[in-house]
């Protein structure tokens, strides 16, 4: 029996993208083309001035997972690696014996020239890496460049490691930025137990940002390529990915596969159930230290009533009170119902129905939510009467449950 009918090549054919190109949309690697990255003006700007201060200190970018921390660290090395600037970078918190054999990778001559001129410079102890350094420097101001600093926690030879490289800036007036999780910020201190780091956490992406980092991925699939999201979609994963650039080129990717399944080919096909239905198929989200964490704990069978809950309060119909959420479902079971049904159904008084709907159709400017994607009933007639049902997008939680 044949299942579903899964052709990438006429699904791209149909949005004008290249044949041979990787999808648009792997969220693994943050070490993107610089084209690629959406412009971050209050990190740049916090790391412009800390650089351009010429102080000696740990300035420190943090956020969730997926938030952009290694991005913005490959913004920094590229953007300050230069002629005045010696950047020297490490993918987690170095050891010591790590922190020495980077630095005698750096002490390398590059040329024929540096080789006479240097002679022999490697070290075996941290304790010349300073005067090395100083010398190899030039006159250029180093920056050292540290990521997962969280790593620190559970590793002692990394922590050491952090304090080495505490001691070498302080020797050779250098600047560290580091990146980390929110929990991981390092309480380094100098040899007069003052303060000596700054920290500056990354924001979630806002509407704008995300459709432009959307839009900027999909331009590399060729001249003209088409997007094949709505503008509901658009809107659909800038809320469910609450504004984290990793989950919205996940969203992006998991939608096309349901695309290509359902055959939804061509310009702006995908639309809001589509990204919801992505969300669902998801999860697993991730949580702050990185884990994955089944959503679903129990088996489904044994409590469908918790376990259903559980998967709409990770969505955004979380953020809604108990009422509308009551309504909600009620209107799920038994779409296309009027406002006299609801209340009879519900055993609430008609006026009471009018003012939920009211509120789940964001009509109650004082009580929207920000991140729910108002309204989220459709309406129709029935006898003469309003009467409603789940918006697509909105339903398709409950449908994938
Ligand atoms: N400013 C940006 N512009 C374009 N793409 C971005 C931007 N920030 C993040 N991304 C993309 O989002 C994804 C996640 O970013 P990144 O790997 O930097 O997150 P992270 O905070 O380092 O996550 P982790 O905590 O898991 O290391 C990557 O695919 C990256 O390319
Ligand atoms: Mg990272």
């Amino acid at each position: 029996m044949f299942m579903v009918k899964y052709d990438e090549t006429s699904w791209r054919n149909a949005l004008g993208w290249g044949k041979d190109l990787e999808r648009p949309f792997s969220a693994s690697d943050a070490t993107i083309s610089h084209e690629l990255i959406v412009e971050f003006d209050e990190i740049k700007n916090f790391l412009n001035h800390h650089v351009t201060t010429g102080k000696d200190y740990f300035v420190y970018v943090y956020g969730p997972t997926g938030i952009g921390k290694t991005t913005v660290l490959s913004w920094a090395i590229n953007a300050y690696n230069g002629n005045n600037k010696l950047v020297i970078d490490f993918i987690s918190p170095p050891t010591q014996t790590e922190i020495i054999s980077r630095i005698n990778r750096v002490l390398e001559p590059r040329n024929l020239i540096e080789r006479v001129l240097g002679g022999k410079r490697r070290t075996d102890s941290i304790h010349n890496i300073p005067e090395l350094l100083n010398s190899a420097a030039k006159g250029r101001k180093i920056i050292f460049v540290v990521d997962e600093v969280e790593k620190i926690a559970n590793d002692s030879e990394k922590a050491k490691g952090l304090n080495d490289l505490k001691n070498i800036m302080e020797r050779t007036h250098s600047l560290t930025i580091l990146a980390g999780l929110a929990n991981a910020v390092p309480h380094l201190t100098d040899s007069e137990g003052t303060r000596l780091w700054y920290n500056q956490q990354i924001k979630p992406m806002d509407r704008g940002q995300v459709i432009e980092l959307i839009t900027k991925r999909i331009s590399t699939m060729g001249n003209p390529a088409k997007s094949p999201f709505s503008q509901e979609a658009l809107d659909e994963i800038y809320s469910l990915s609450q504004g984290m650039p990793r989950r919205a080129l996940e969203l992006c990717n998991k939608a096309i596969d349901i695309a290509i399944d359902d055959g939804l080919e061509g310009e702006g096909r995908i639309d809001g159930g589509t990204i919801a239905r992505a969300h669902v198929e998801l999860r697993p989200i991730k949580n702050e230290a990185g884990i994955s964490k089944p959503a679903v704990t129990e088996p489904r069978k044994n409590k469908p009533g918790r376990v259903q809950e559980r998967m709409i309060e990770s969505t955004y119909l979380g953020l809604l009170t108990k009422s509308e959420k009551k309504l909600l479902e009620y209107i799920h079971a038994h779409p296309v119902s009027t406002a006299e049904e609801i209340a009879a159904g519900l055993d609430s008084p008609k006026t009471t129905i009018w003012v939920w709907i009211g509120r789940v159709q964001g009509n109650d400017k004082e009580r929207r939510k920000e991140g729910v994607p108002y309204p989220l009933l459709e309406e129709s007639e029935k006898d003469g009467r309003k009467a409603y049902s789940l918006k697509n997008s909105v339903s398709s939680y409950y449908a994938n449950l």
